[in-house]
């Protein structure tokens, strides 16, 4: 896809094999640099995607970081540039996919005031994340309109593209159940426009900060993914284990154990799992050889990363330049689509 991702708009189409192309949308909120969490939980599935010739597009969700952050806005102009880095470094490829900003993109804007006539003030009240964000993020005043919209927001980012498929966390899935609905009674209301985009919930489990408690940078339990060889040893070789192995001749149960997800997650080889599971279940292995060879496995996983990022900081106008083709792409499959939204509506042309 590219310069005809206008024609193609609205239509699923066949590739080559005959398997169905989806167009694919996603987006995050650029609140700093990727950790392996979102490497693997959500970046990976989007490579995934993309590499089984979707139509994908990916977006930096500035305006939504505002809806929480709109009182500390110093980071968010470098911190947009620092997320299409890490998108490129996780190899999301701008050749295949678009990537662009939100907030370059207008008719995201127009859609969510034109959709906002549709959504109920008790509805976006019911959303769970809304209230719980409220209740967490009591020190900042996000008692606002734009917080309050921030589903409805999100609901006109895909919906202006028509995307089938939304690879996203669970999290999110209420604002997915909340886009179908508007693009529901939007379709009856006026004109069928939009299709109902489905939720592709990313199957990776779910992984633990290093201190085995919820992976969070405020904790600084996360390992980013441009972390230093050096620096990887220095939160693995700490993790925390199955407190039953106190002593190295104490045996232990993986499944209880940090480390053992963090093997799973980055596929550590099955030969060794198997040692692995065995030399910790008789003790027979101990916890510093098994973090020996989770470094490997992560070390394998992200090599590609870091080269990745070596070659955009030496080359860093790639991202501007990643960002300018992506907007253009990105806004005339937007632009096409109002044109439609605009004319169910019945605007004056
Ligand atoms: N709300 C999403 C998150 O916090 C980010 C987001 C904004 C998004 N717009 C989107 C995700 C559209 C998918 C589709 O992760
Ligand atoms: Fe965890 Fe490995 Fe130690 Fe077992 S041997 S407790 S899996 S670190």
């Amino acid at each position: 896809m590219t310069e005809n991702a206008g024609v193609n708009y609205g239509i699923i189409f066949k590739s080559l094999e005959g398997v169905e192309r989806l167009r694919i949308l996603s987006g995050m909120r650029p609140t700093g640099k990727l950790h392996i969490g979102n490497l693997l939980g959500a970046l990976d599935s989007w490579v995934k995607l993309q590499d089984e010739g979707n139509e994908d597009f990916f977006f930096v969700a500035d305006w939504h970081m505002l809806t929480t952050g709109y009182e500390d806005i110093s980071n968010l102009s470098n911190d947009t540039k620092i997320l299409v880095r890490e998108f490129l470094a996780t190899g999301v490829d701008p050749m295949k996919s678009v990537i662009f900003v939100q907030s370059h993109i207008k008719e995201h804007a127009e859609l969510y005031l034109l959709l906002s006539m549709l959504v109920s003030l008790g509805r976006l009240e019911r959303v769970p994340t809304y209230k719980e964000q409220l209740r967490e993020l009591k020190e900042r005043n996000i008692s606002t309109l734009g917080f309050l919209g921030y589903p409805a927001l999100q609901a006109a980012d895909i919906l202006v593209y028509n995307a089938e498929g939304v690879p996203v966390g669970e999290d999110q899935a209420f604002h997915l159940e909340l886009t179908r609905e508007i693009a529901r009674k939007f379709n009856i209301l006026y004109k069928r426009t939009f299709k109902e985009p489905k939720t592709l919930l990313s199957k990776v489990p779910k992984l633990l900060g290093t201190d085995g408690r919820k992976m969070s940078k405020s904790y600084g339990n996360t390992i980013s993914i441009d972390t230093s060889e050096k620096e990887l040893k220095k939160m693995v070789m700490p993790m925390m284990t199955d407190p039953a192995r106190k002593r190295r001749t104490d045996s232990g149960t993986p499944e209880k154990c940090n480390v053992w997800t963090y093997h799973l997650a980055f596929e550590t080889g099955k030969e060794n799992l198997k040692e692995i599971h065995e030399g910790c279940m008789k003790a027979s292995i101990g916890c510093v050889d098994c973090k020996k060879i989770l470094l490997e496995s992560m070390k394998k996983r992200l090599e590609p990363v870091w080269e990745r990022i070596e070659y955009i900081d030496k080359h860093p106008e790639i991202v501007n330049d990643v960002i300018r083709d992506g907007d253009k792409r990105a806004e005339s499959v937007a632009c096409e689509t109002m044109e439609k939204v605009r004319d169910a509506m019945n605007l004056l042309h």
